[in-house]
């Protein structure tokens, strides 16, 4: 059983991912109408739907363990982006944040002795190492490819087999 200070962290970290959806989502579609980033685009929606699958599984978690899983209201996410490099900063600040909210919970399910969710915890600990990964690769290949149109296309044919959020590990 989910202790209410548990359950309310858990649907925070809901709230989390969803917002996080959305803003994937966002820039999915800012990507589709610039030219030459069909790659890019699919790795968006791809991660957009990473997204929503971890907040699926939190929510049937918290359902399971006797809580109720609240579903959020969402910001209008960042729409436009003035250039790719600006739309994989705002990623990775994203993830960056995600990580520190996880490790709070994980924290909360210490303090708690709730073993459970410690346990349920650690595949989000893990899917967030490979998502800074992630994030960090591109953001570095971006930086060296500055406005070298050559370099872009490669990315964003590159980007395609990239794994968006390790679905791949399910
Ligand atoms: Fe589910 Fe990328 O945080």
């Amino acid at each position: 059983m989910l202790s209410k200070s548990m359950q309310d962290a858990l649907n925070r970290q809901v709230l989390m991912e969803a917002q996080s959806s959305q803003a994937y989502l966002a820039m999915a579609s800012w990507a589709e109408i610039q030219p030459g980033l069909k790659g890019v685009t699919e790795f968006f929606f791809r991660h957009s739907d990473e997204e929503r699958m971890h907040m699926l599984k939190l929510m049937h978690f918290i359902n399971e363990r006797g809580g109720f899983a609240i579903i959020p209201q969402l910001e209008q996410p960042t729409l436009t982006f003035v250039s790719l490099k600006k739309a994989f900063e705002e990623l990775m600040k994203h993830e960056l944040a995600v990580s520190a909210s996880i490790n709070e919970l994980v924290d909360l399910a210490l303090k708690e002795k709730d073993y459970a969710t410690h346990n349920f915890l650690q595949w989000y600990v893990m899917e967030q190492m490979e998502e800074e990964r992630l994030g960090r690769e591109c953001n570095d290949k971006l930086e060296m490819i500055g406005d070298d149109k050559s370099g872009l296309y490669l990315f964003d044919r590159d980007i395609m087999t990239m794994d968006a959020g390790g679905s791949k590990k399910r």
